[in-house]
């Protein structure tokens, strides 16, 4: 069976895919801070100030970052990839997904760029930036570009979930959605590289991937 190297990712997908891991590492470490302030200063010191800036900028990113990936999905001209993201296709080819990594098959079909769990991880991500945003900007007392009053425009938000106190643990809860995402993400990204010696790992950083040619 021959494997040659296909360009998978253009520099604007890895690009993205960077800021995305920045943005969230930055969002996690200061929301860390902002929930348990653990530098001396205290909750209403300038370090706290600084946290919260990060906080909100690094949020600014992570969103700019799903409307330009929502942007490449459908006007790349790279790789138009959204049809790979059809929610009733990828449910439809779950259970053959989930038989490989159950260890009932020993192979699945062949996917064009994401197996069925892998586009339906990332668009529960998708979802899951939306939610996290939409909570957060629900607990700023500030105003968002200097003139959107956050409070009073996502007070939706707080009614929905029941009070602000029950926004914040939703908040805080998906955080820790995002952490159990990203073990498992870089794991498997690293399994597949090691069982199939394609070089999925090193893709997301060179942009080139092993792919069977027959
Ligand atoms: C240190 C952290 C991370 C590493 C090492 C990493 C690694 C990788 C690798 C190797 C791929 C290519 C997978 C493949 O070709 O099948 C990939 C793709 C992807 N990763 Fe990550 N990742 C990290 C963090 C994240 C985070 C935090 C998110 C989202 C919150 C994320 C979302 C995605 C998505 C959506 C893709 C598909 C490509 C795209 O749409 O841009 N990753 N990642």
């Amino acid at each position: 069976m021959a494997n040659e190297l296909k360009y998978e990712w253009s520099l604007a997908y890895r690009v993205e895919h960077w800021v995305r891991v920045i943005a969230i590492a930055v969002l996690v470490f200061t929301g860390f801070y902002i929930h348990w302030p653990f530098i001396t200063g205290g909750a209403e010191g300038a370090v706290m100030s600084w946290m919260r800036f990060f906080h909100s900028v690094a949020a600014y990113a992570l969103v700019l970052g799903l409307i330009v990936r929502v942007y490449m999905a459908l006007n790349s001209t790279f790789d138009r990839d959204w049809k790979d993201f059809s929610i009733t296709k990828n449910l439809k080819d779950l259970p053959d997904m989930l038989a490989y990594y159950l260890f009932v098959n020993d192979t699945h079909k062949d996917y064009r760029k994401y197996n069925p769990l892998q586009a339906l991880a990332y668009l529960f991500i998708a979802a899951l930036i939306i939610f996290t945003t939409l909570t957060g900007a629900a607990l700023y007392k500030g105003n968002a570009f200097g003139f959107i009053n956050a409070a009073e425009s996502f007070r939706w938000v707080n009614t929905m979930l029941g009070g602000e106190s029950y926004t914040r643990i939703w908040h805080f809860l998906s955080m820790w959605v995002f952490l159990i995402f990203v073990g498992v993400h870089v794991y498997m990204s690293l399994l597949q590289a090691a069982v199939n010696k394609d070089k999925t790992f090193m893709s997301i950083f060179t942009g080139y991937k092993l792919k069977k040619t027959s």
